[in-house]
């Protein structure tokens, strides 16, 4: 695996954002500013905001002022050459499936938080904590496609925030159903998303597509690596979808069924004592404890709970024996920091960090 550049302390990594102007865009652009290794090379949207300067084309929705260099940028078309060897796509899967090829056939590392890519055979679905061995699906990817750059994608907000807690236990004892219950947050939808008028005192049951992604994407990212390929892992999984009137975090309720059933003292310190890759190496977005274990009866809440770990801590709470299955929780995420735009940062920090190494 090839890695990005060489770094100094004065010298980063040139990025690009596609969708730069969209709520996961956004969300890329805060967590890039006084980034350690990565700085933002150029921001790229859809033809209604190439041209503009950056602070003129987006609809800023994050709670610190646009910082004045990037604010002056000036947003491109994303058919530019945009020549920076990272590509982070936040863009509408009406558009990601063709551009994110189109950067990684130039050569460009693309992580991405669209649909498009997800479940295709050579691309990995990557949680940096829990299945980094899946990246070994890049060199394949690259001879088959005939492409130097790669594309890396990230799953669905709800996935990442459900697969992080239940990783854990299956590497350790082996899950066999799951049924999840989400509460979603309506920056998932991006800006402007659901209509006030269909969400306001109101919770909306149907999200489209999202259950199918919850269980698809869950079993990809648990799966082992096999021969060029991704085993699925056999784990029954059924998801609900709900639209709730928050503004950021997920929240799911969770029923889980083991082969073997551990104790609750066991799934519990198999939480706390979770950590990956990224804790190892000590990697600058890497949450020192991924999953934070609250014991309030009432927690862990969205407005309470969402910034747990700078917004890369799930939080899970509520453990206790369920009479249908074994057990059953409360897990909560930032569906644009973890569930987004942080985890595929992470990502990239993990492809640099680790193939720098190897050099
Ligand atoms: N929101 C979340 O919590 C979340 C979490 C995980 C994954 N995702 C995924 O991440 C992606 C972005 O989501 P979002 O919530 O940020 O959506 P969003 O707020 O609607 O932003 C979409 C972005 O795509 C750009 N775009 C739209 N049409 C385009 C075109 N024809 N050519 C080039 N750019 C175009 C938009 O640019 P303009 O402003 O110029 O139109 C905007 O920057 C989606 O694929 C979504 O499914 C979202």
């Amino acid at each position: 695996m090839r890695y990005f550049g060489t770094m100094s302390a004065r010298e980063k990594i040139p990025v690009a954002v596609l969708g730069a102007t969209g709520a996961v865009g956004q969300k890329f652009v805060r967590l890039l500013v006084n980034h350690p290794w990565f700085e933002v090379g150029a921001l790229a949207a859809s033809q209604r905001s190439a041209g503009r300067p950056y602070a003129e084309a987006v609809s800023w929705k994050q709670p610190s002022q646009i910082p004045l260099d990037i604010a002056e940028m000036t947003v491109q078309s994303c058919w530019a050459e945009l020549n920076c060897p990272i590509v982070f796509s936040g863009l509408d899967s009406s558009v990601a499936g063709k551009l994110e090829q189109e950067f990684a056939r130039r050569g460009s590392w693309v992580f991405s938080n669209a649909k498009n890519h997800r479940m295709d055979a050579d691309v990995p679905l990557v949680i940096a904590e829990l299945n980094s061995e899946h990246l070994q699906l890049v060199p394949l990817q690259q001879e088959k496609r005939g492409w130097h750059g790669a594309i890396v994608t990230n799953a669905n907000c709800s996935t990442i925030i459900l697969a992080l807690s239940l990783g854990p236990l299956q590497q350790r004892f082996g899950l066999k159903r799951v049924q999840a219950v989400t509460f979603q947050a309506i920056s998932g939808a991006g800006y402007p998303g659901v209509p006030s008028w269909d969400v306001l005192g109101n919770v909306v049951p149907y999200i489209a597509g999202e259950e199918e992604k919850i269980e698809s994407e869950t079993q990809k990212i648990l799966g082992g690596l096999g021969k060029g390929r991704i085993d699925s892992a056999p784990i029954r999984i059924s998801a609900q979808a709900n639209r709730v009137p928050v503004e950021e975090g997920h929240l799911q309720c969770v029923s889980i069924e083991f082969h073997d059933p551990p104790s609750q003292q066991e799934i519990l310190k198999c939480w706390r004592d979770f950590g990956g890759l990224p804790q190892q190496l000590e990697l600058p977005s890497a949450p020192p404890e991924p999953i934070l274990v609250c014991n309030q009866p009432d927690r862990p809440q969205p407005r309470l709970d969402i910034h747990a770990g700078k917004g890369m801590s799930i939080t899970v709470g509520r453990l206790r024996p369920c009479p249908v299955m074994d057990f059953k929780y409360v897990v909560l995420g930032h569906n644009t920091v973890r569930g987004a735009a942080g985890a595929s940062i992470l990502n990239a920090e993990l492809v640099e960090a680790t193939a720098g190494r190897e050099g």
